[in-house]
């Protein structure tokens, strides 16, 4: 490209549309997610490729009257996770580096030099979950760095500057709401399949379990994980991810305003993130100004968008998937440096196009030396 100076320009980078009519298509081909492993960390954040962590889901006495009260323990009974601390994929690449027996092909046992994953993508669900929502999302932008190492795409979150500023600055009204989601969860959760929840415990955010699951997007195989809230131990599928609960609270629902405004901003979140890994269930907890729970409901995953078909603003599932597999596809494009020091970030603001900046930047790696010499030896 020559300008007006009549110097040479480089040509500019290539960007991703993301306008939702040019995802408006066919659903695209989505293997059914297949659970691979499992890791727990405690109320310290420690890594154990196991599932102590894993908690049973167990339906209230009174179903009508939960009576659950989910202001309760926030001054004195609350651990929270420091969210300052960026772990970035360091607990995904940990249980890869345990587990590479379960990620070889037949094939690559009988070589034993090869060291790839056969993984097309690494990331957390999380990460996926804002990129279906991305059409549709008019508040909040993203930061993706993608780093391509022996043949995989390793997809980590870079915090914005907007989501660390709203982080720091959150109100004590806000900091409660959050503790909330997590209170609910103490009340319907229970640490051995037929025990009682332990409502007087302490709520440690730092504790999860999370499932590592694998599928297919159209042509790219993904590798992924994500936390699990809750198993139900009277599902007659015991395998997961079909036997998996997803929590969830939100505001009471008083007016026809306040029912779009949930079906249109909120249940995309809900079916995004439960789709993804395979959860069929949600059990939804509606909470009144006092952080009473009013009422329960239960949304099956599969069936969500059945419920805002139609109606005013409407979002569809298969914009967000074919959105997906566009940004992987753009991903697989541009990204053509295998090196773990190199870092493609790619930058999205509500009403622009994705576009993206190459780095080599040892702030900005994300695969730790640990992990490189596990994945080289
Ligand atoms: P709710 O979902 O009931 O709002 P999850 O639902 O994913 O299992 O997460 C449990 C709780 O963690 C949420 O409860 C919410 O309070 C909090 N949470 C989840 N994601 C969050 C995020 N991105 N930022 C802040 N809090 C979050
Ligand atoms: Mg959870
Ligand atoms: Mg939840």
């Amino acid at each position: 490209m020559t300008s007006t100076t009549g110097k040479e320009e480089p040509s500019p980078l290539p960007v991703l549309r993301v306008r939702q009519d040019l995802y408006d298509a066919n659903f695209p081909f989505y293997q059914q997610p297949v659970e691979i492993g499992v890791f727990s960390l405690d109320g310290e954040r420690r890594f154990f490729n196991d599932s102590r962590r894993l908690r049973y889901y167990r339906p209230p006495s009174n179903e009508k009257k939960p009576g659950f009260d989910l202001r309760d323990g926030y001054h004195d009974r609350f651990v929270k996770r420091d969210e300052g601390i960026k772990e970035r994929l360091d607990n995904l690449l940990k249980w890869i580096t345990l587990n590479r027996h379960l990620l070889q092909s037949r094939k690559d046992t009988k070589v034993a030099s090869s060291s790839r994953l056969n993984r097309d993508f690494v990331t957390w669900r999380g990460h996926l979950t804002k990129l279906l929502t991305t059409p549709y999302e008019n508040q909040e932008g993203w930061l993706l760095a993608v780093t391509l190492f022996q043949g995989t795409y390793y997809i980590s979150e870079v915090e914005t500057e907007q989501a660390r500023r709203q982080r720091e600055e959150r109100t004590a009204d806000h900091e409660e709401m959050m503790y909330m989601g997590y209170k609910f969860e103490q009340y319907l959760c229970t640490d051995e399949p037929d025990g009682t929840p332990d409502v007087g415990g302490v709520v440690n955010t730092n504790e999860a379990f999370c499932s590592v699951v694998q599928t297919k997007l159209h042509g790219h195989s993904l590798l992924f994980s994500g936390e699990v809230d809750c198993k139900d131990p009277a599902c007659p599928n015991q395998k997961a991810p079909g036997c998996y609960v997803e929590l969830k609270t939100s505001k009471e629902i008083r007016s026809p305003y306040q029912q779009r405004s949930f079906n249109r901003y909120k249940l995309i979140k809900w079916w995004a993130q439960s789709f993804l890994p395979g959860i069929p269930r949600i059990i939804a907890g509606f909470r009144d100004e006092e952080g009473q729970v009013v009422s329960l409901q239960t949304f099956e995953t599969m069936k969500i968008s059945h419920l805002i078909r139609g109606e005013w603003n409407s979002w569809k599932p298969a914009v967000c998937m074919n959105f997906c597999n566009a940004f992987l596809t753009f991903v697989k494009k541009v990204v053509t440096q295998d090196d773990p020091q190199v870092v493609y970030l790619f930058s999205w603001e509500p009403r622009r196009d994705v576009s993206y900046t190459i780095h080599k930047d040892p702030g900005l790696a994300f695969l730790p030396p640990w992990y490189l010499s596990a994945m080289t030896a």
